[in-house]
């Protein structure tokens, strides 16, 4: 039993394969804290809890009791207001104006499988025996509030997901003014701490900086989860590599405003907490409402941030991911953005198609500027009708023109936006996100439509179902480019509208909900200005993302390393595109950009019709050497080798499950005359096995690649990159 409880001692110990977290009922009342970390027998458990009397400034809540302080005590669910000074997980305002709770314990609940919750996204599981959840409800008596911790352990799959509902059991209202997922506390300070940031076009850096104390934190308070912070960190005990050491990961399955960090207190523990940004947020609880928070996955690995990544891989790619293209490879396409923007008819893209088929491409996407009159981006989102100027026989006529060519066809669509020149916004103009007498704030020239409104929800099923069924469409590129601002809805009451950000994302996700279901058949990719919505709550309904706008092959080492600490491969969207490379400027040769691009969710985003017929020899491997390699790359172990963020030289690398088969990529930014020796070290590989490089008659034991490794290539120019294939004998 991945959870057990421990009546006599009155502890709760949950068990992955190689996990345990624990906590016990002080007092019978309190959840408190006992450990998390690597896999400990039950019976040992109690030996780890030991309480010290503190000063008179760590107040003592149960008389005669001086070693308990509620400002010493490893909550499970910190609240503030009754002695614990740190940072609460919550905060309720009662009927009187008073925000203090005394959250005690009443019950808990054992139960096989992991129930959904409802309208959010969230890992699930195909059969009961694959988790295990524990539900403790603790109760404000004075108030009637209860609030139920839920846990979901995943014990083959070694991941520990956290989520917690409000529920108003008394007769007043309640107002939620803080409501996080999770809080965790450690008995120390001595780790890292690492988060994902960046901006638009320059996704997910990698940053990791020890504990201090105090707080240090990451948030977005943009609407979405964002380019500038991925809903994710991790605490690393000192020295943690990509290989060895305690690594602790919390990712946040949401797509809206988040607050993530630590607290390191006087007495150097560590309070980790995640959850819907405080910051602007509200809900109010009236008698017999529940409040649902979406759930946090903790995953924690002692064999370095590698493990861990490869326990987010593994769960999000086959327990967060749904509908058919979850296990199927993804197919090989080409994007007209890049290509052509605005400009293009529909000769153009069959024209562009036709080199793709000829070429192999599975997958044909028209991208902006199909609908209204959208021939640059100030007009027409929302007009989610043809543009016959471009598209004469419609949307039909192209797609079968495509589908002749033996591709699919996708379309792109911006369906949460509105344009104040649309014919949607001269007949909605309260269909918008804005306050009322404010000016509405521009991005892009656009607006955004106010999805908490079921309205503007139902609208938007229609319309894009409309779409979708209309003309064979396969595949479907779901964007966002613009982050909130006067979030106010024009149909909640005024006590109601700190409610808004958060209602958008439950209406997102119920539009989501219905199409995805509706077109179970059709792949949907994600993107937000390239990677701006990046997280596990758009995984949920669309197994793929399209990393960043930034299509550039050296800065797309960064952004895709950084972006695979949490995110499965298979969730990458990587396309080549032309040189000088539109964002950077940089050339770099097909090979680099190939060999980069290979290793995610393959594709192209250039005008097909400018290649030379050497360009088309190069292009044409390239496919048939990932139609080969897709199975591995999607859905094999993905390990770190040389980070981009240390220096000059990226790898990384991919076996399959049986570990027979490998694939490399080595890619050296900036060449160095008479440069030192180098040796790159492979790993998870089987050691008793032989693996030949393919392309050589070269033999190597599985124990020399992972142990002595292999000389780095060479090349005589910058951005020289290699694609080693090996195969076990
Ligand atoms: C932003 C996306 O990230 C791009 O790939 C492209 O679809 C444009 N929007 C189109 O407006």
């Amino acid at each position: 039993m991945a959870i057990q409880y421990e009546a006599s001692k009155q502890l709760f110990h949950l068990q992955t394969n190689k996990t345990s977290y624990a906590f016990e009922l002080i007092e019978g009342r309190y959840p408190s804290h006992v450990y998390w970390g690597r896999r400990i027998r039950g019976n040992q458990l109690h030996t780890l809890v030991e309480r010290q009397e503190r000063a008179s400034f760590c107040p003592n809540p149960v008389p005669g009791r001086n070693e308990i302080s509620f400002d010493t005590m490893p909550h499970e669910y910190p609240s503030y207001g009754s002695s614990d000074f740190r940072t609460p997980a919550f905060e309720a305002q009662y009927a009187n104006g008073t925000t203090v709770s005394d959250l005690r314990y009443e019950s808990h609940e054992i139960v096989q499988g992991k129930p959904a919750l409802p309208g959010l996204p969230a890992t699930y599981t195909e059969s009961d025996d694959e988790a295990v959840t524990l539900l403790v409800k603790l109760r404000d008596s004075l108030t009637g509030l209860t609030v139920t911790l839920s846990y979901s352990v995943y014990e083959a799959l070694n991941a520990i997901t956290r989520s917690v509902s409000f529920s108003n059991e008394g007769e007043e209202i309640v107002q939620l003014r803080r409501a996080l997922s999770m809080s965790v506390d450690f008995q120390h300070d001595r780790f890292d701490m690492l988060q994902l940031s960046g901006s638009w076009s320059r996704e997910r850096d990698v940053f990791r900086r020890p504990l201090r104390p105090g707080m240090q934190s990451i948030e977005s308070r943009r609407g979405s989860s964002s380019h500038m912070q991925n809903p994710f960190i991790a605490l690393l005990e000192h020295g943690a590599t990509e290989e060895h050491g305690d690594v602790y990961g919390v990712s946040f399955v949401y797509s809206g405003s988040f607050l993530a960090g630590v607290e390191v207190d006087q007495f150097r523990t560590s309070r980790l907490f995640m959850g819907i940004n405080p910051f602007d947020f509200g809900w109010r609880l009236e008698a017999g409402e529940t409040f649902q928070t979406p759930e946090v996955v903790l995953a924690y690995s002692p064999e370095g941030l590698g493990g861990m990544s490869r326990i987010y891989h593994e769960l999000y790619r086959t327990r967060l991911c749904r509908g058919h293209y979850r296990d199927a490879v993804r197919p090989v396409l080409v994007n007209n953005w890049e290509g052509t923007y605005f400009n293009f008819n529909a000769d153009k893209l069959e024209a562009i198609a036709k080199v793709g088929s000829e070429l192999g491409m599975e997958l044909f996407v028209l991208d902006d500027g199909w609908f209204g009159k959208r021939d640059n981006d100030t007009s027409s989102l929302g007009d989610w009708f043809v543009d016959k100027r471009k598209l004469p026989g419609g949307l039909e006529d192209i797609a079968e023109r495509i589908n002749k060519l033996g591709m699919q066809f996708g379309l792109w669509f911006e369906p949460e936006m509105i344009s104040p020149d649309s014919e949607l916004y001269r007949a909605h103009p309260d269909w918008c996100l804005h306050m009322p007498g404010r000016h509405r704030t521009t991005g892009r020239t656009q607006l955004i439509l106010d999805m908490s409104r079921p309205d503007v929800q139902q609208y938007l099923i229609d319309t894009i179902s409309g779409v979708l069924s209309s003309a064979p469409i396969e595949y479907v590129k779901w964007d966002m480019n613009r982050n909130m601002s006067e979030i106010g809805s024009a149909l909640l009451p005024a006590e109601r509208q700190r409610e808004t950000a958060h209602r958008y994302m439950l209406g997102l996700y119920n539009v989501l909900e219905q199409i995805t279901s509706k077109f179970p058949n059709v792949l949907f990719e994600s993107c937000s200005g390239g990677g701006g919505r990046f997280d596990p709550g758009m995984l949920y309904y669309m197994p793929q993302t399209w990393t960043s706008d930034n299509t550039d092959a050296i800065s797309r080492l960064r952004i895709q390393y950084g972006t695979s600490i949490v995110y499965p491969i298979s969730a990458m969207g990587a396309h080549i595109s032309e040189v000088p490379n539109h964002q950077v400027g940089r050339i770099t040769s097909l090979e680099t950009r190939g060999n980069v691009a290979m290793s995610g969710n393959f594709g192209y985003e250039l005008d097909l019709t400018k290649f030379t017929d050497e360009e088309k020899t190069v292009v044409a491997d390239q496919i048939a050497l990932y139609k080969e390699l897709r199975t591995l790359v999607q859905q094999g172990d993905f390990h770190r080798l040389l980070s981009p963020f240390e220096g000059n030289e990226t790898s990384w690398m991919f076996v399959s499950k049986d570990k027979r088969e490998v694939m490399a990529v080595y890619v050296q930014v900036l060449n160095e005359p008479h440069p030192p020796l180098g040796r790159f070290k492979l790993r998870g590989l089987d050691p008793s096995l032989n693996y030949r490089l393919l392309g050589t008659d070269r033999v190597y034991g599985g124990d020399e690649l992972m142990y002595a490794g292999i000389a780095t290539p060479r090349f005589h120019h910058d951005f020289g990159s290699a694609l080693l294939r090996f195969v076990a004998e």
